[in-house]
């Protein structure tokens, strides 16, 4: 298997406070790989450092073989970027926006302008084309992103959390056209987001906390561990629920979702907290709808990662 993206115990501080902190990573070609992780766990810097728009303090990496210190313009030629604060020029139309990007990545005018067509139709704005970007909705400022990051032929494609504030709907088209593009032009995607749908399309999820990755897998042996241990509870009120389940002493986390709640109980004792639970509840005046197991989320996963991590 080629590896694209290895890291090895990659650290940059900025102060007191260490951004990145002995990161390992290791994504093999054609994969997408999700990086979860809360604000300030360190992603966007993990980013600008594959890019080589920061040097590391100590570790070492590559992208397609190609050394971060000491080949990092090989190194870039392979990565089409789209940053967490990625801008268009407003004044620019969506053409002009891509032969700016094309440019500047040092296409040569018979490459970008069959080039710039096919991605004009592959994001679904070629009859956008001579619209200026400030006009554009959200979803489409995306996917124009999505295009400039993706004009130069790039055989990385790094999203630091693209799709940040955009609707569900446009989200899930962003995502189809990820998806295409790892087929059709064989790319590897390393992608950021806080979204757990998202992070359940990727390949691999790492998630990150203080800089480095806690744990690691496929998003199914993520949530593997946790079979059997998830019930879902309606119940009201919910203050009062709260306080009486988190006393049980099988359970050992419980968290609103929506206007449910999940609670994660002792491997085994799913059974006893779902016969015990409503009767105590019960006994103090609140209403139970439901207490029942369910499948668990990535979330329910995460939520277990980042408490463990504390
Ligand atoms: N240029 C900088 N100067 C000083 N501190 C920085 C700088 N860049 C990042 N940091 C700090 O490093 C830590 C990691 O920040 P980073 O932006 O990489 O996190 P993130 O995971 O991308 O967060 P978010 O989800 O909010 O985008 C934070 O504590 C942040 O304040
Ligand atoms: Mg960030």
């Amino acid at each position: 298997m080629v590896i694209m993206i290895e890291v090895d115990n990659l650290t940059r501080r900025f102060g007191t406070v260490t951004a990145v902190s002995g990161l390992t990573l290791s994504v093999p070609t054609g994969e997408i790989y999700g990086l979860v992780g809360p604000d300030g766990a360190g992603k966007t810097t993990a980013f600008r450092l594959l890019v080589g728009a920061l040097l590391p303090d100590s570790g070492r990496g590559s992208i397609g073989g190609h050394d971060l210190l000491t080949e990092i313009e090989a190194a870039r030629r392979l990565i089409g970027y789209l940053p967490q604060r990625f801008s268009l020029y407003p004044d620019l139309t969506v053409a002009e926006n891509l032969r700016f990007f094309a440019e500047v990545n040092g296409l040569p005018p018979p490459e970008w302008q069959p080039r710039r067509e096919a991605m004009l139709a592959f994001v679904g704005l070629a009859e956008f084309a001579h619209r200026q970007a400030w006009q554009l909705s959200g979803g489409m400022k995306q996917k124009l992103g999505l295009a400039t990051a993706l004009i130069h032929r790039p055989r990385l494609l790094l999203l630091d959390e693209p799709t940040g504030g955009v609707d569900p709907v446009t989200r899930q088209d962003f995502w189809q056209l990820i998806g295409k593009a790892v087929v059709e032009e064989g790319l590897t995607v390393l992608v950021s987001t806080p979204y757990m749908d998202e992070a359940s399309r990727c390949n691999h999820i790492g998630f990150m906390q203080h800089g480095r990755i806690l744990a690691e897998g496929t998003p199914q042996s993520l949530i593997e561990p946790l079979h059997g241990r998830i019930l879902e509870l309606v119940a009201s009120p919910r203050r009062l629920v709260r306080q009486v389940a988190a006393a049980d002493t099988a359970v050992e986390d419980i968290q609103p979702f929506g206007h449910k709640f999940h609670l994660r109980v002792q491997p085994g004792t799913a059974v006893m907290v779902q016969q015990r639970l409503p009767a105590a509840l019960t006994a103090v005046g609140a209403v139970v709808e439901r207490l029942a197991p369910i499948p668990p989320l990535l979330e329910d996963a995460f939520i277990q990662l980042l408490h463990e991590a504390i």
